[in-house]
């Protein structure tokens, strides 16, 4: 899609970052929202921002959609220092689909993005709606009430709202909460649209295997940022590498078939029968380590790197922020 921006919104320069976050603070009173956080995001890049109720991922989206005014610290959003006069110019840039659509009910599908389009002085607002419901395919009901429409589509509706402005940089909010798997899906493949049209996307979730599968990068937060990387990283950060094997019956002497192989530092049986060896590096020590079954005479089942999920990257950072709490 290409919703050309007019002449005094010119496209921001493509080679800085899309944001850059240096030491941003949010704080509410005495309740601290969010400290001292610090990453950026290139253009084109799908951003997750992972962390529990209460983390801080809404109040940096309105922070960053220029909403509130950080504590302390700084930014720069589409290419633009994030100070008061800047924010006319940010949100020309950028565009937010906050937690709940915010749709008038009573107007129709169209009607609601009229309204918007009003509001953001938009001059060609037909064309612009237009293309906005058929990027959410959602052209065929642009003349239904809002109110008659299932939480999925009205989230539809809120990412068309937020694509008129054709942004450089989308913030999502939870875009899929509430969401059946289907109606998940669907709006996971706009968003792999939008990537693909080069828009930035940043996207607070807590789907883990939606942020799996979407982001190039993810930052787990719980007020501080914990760790920002992409999955792999993340993973490779947390977990040492691990290799498990399984066997058709228990092996008589695993000691010494695995604890002599090359590139082993250790070994143990897990519950379900796996032998699990941790290594440096599964795909040097699997060929050796199916040699040296074979010779014991075992009948190997499979034998295969464990695949840790990003959501046990996540479990495993929440827990110890728990655990700190906790002493
Ligand atoms: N306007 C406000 N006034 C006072 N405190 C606020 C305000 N907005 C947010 N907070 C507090 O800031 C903290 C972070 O809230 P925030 O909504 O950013 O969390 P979140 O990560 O989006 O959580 P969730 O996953 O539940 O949406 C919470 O303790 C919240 O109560
Ligand atoms: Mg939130």
């Amino acid at each position: 899609m290409n919703l050309t921006a007019d002449p005094a919104t010119a496209a921001p320069s493509r080679t800085a970052p899309a944001l850059v976050v240096e030491g941003l603070t949010k704080r509410f009173g005495t309740r601290t929202a969010f400290e001292n956080v610090s990453f950026s995001v290139n253009h084109g890049e799908v951003f997750g921002f992972l962390g529990p109720n209460g983390a801080g991922k809404t109040t940096t989206v309105r922070t960053l959609g220029t909403l509130i005014a950080p504590t302390s610290g700084h930014a720069t959003v589409a290419g633009l220092p994030l100070i008061p006069q800047n924010g006319v110019e940010i949100r020309r840039r950028i565009a937010i689909m906050p937690e709940a659509p915010g749709l008038y009910l009573r107007l129709s599908v169209a009607e609601n993005l009229s309204y918007f389009a009003g509001l953001y002085e938009l001059t060609d607002g037909p064309a612009r709606i237009e293309r906005a419901l058929r990027a959410v395919n959602l052209l065929d009901r642009a003349d239904e009430l809002c109110r008659s429409l299932s939480k999925g589509l009205r989230q539809r509706v809120g990412l068309a709202r937020a694509l008129l402005s054709d942004p450089t940089v989308l913030f999502l909010d939870e875009p899929t909460s509430g969401l059946d798997p289907v109606a998940a899906g669907t709006v996971h493949d706009l968003i792999d649209a939008l990537r693909n049209r080069g828009v930035t996307i940043f996207l607070t979730t807590h789907r883990l295997a939606e942020a799996e599968r979407l982001c190039d990068r993810v930052a787990i937060m719980n007020t501080t940022l914990r760790l920002v990387g992409t999955p792999d990283e993340l993973r490779e950060q947390l977990f040492s590498k691990r290799l498990e094997i399984r066997t058709r019956e228990p092996l008589a002497d695993p000691e010494r078939v695995l604890a002599g192989l090359a590139g082993v530092e250790s070994w143990h049986r897990a519950d379900d029968g796996a032998y699990v060896l941790a290594v440096a590096d599964p795909g040097l020590v699997a060929p050796d380590a199916a040699r040296a079954l074979v010779a014991a005479g075992a009948d190997v089942l499979s034998l295969s790197p464990s695949q840790y999920s990003l959501e046990d990257v996540y479990l495993r950072l929440i827990d110890t922020d728990v655990e700190a709490q906790n002493r």
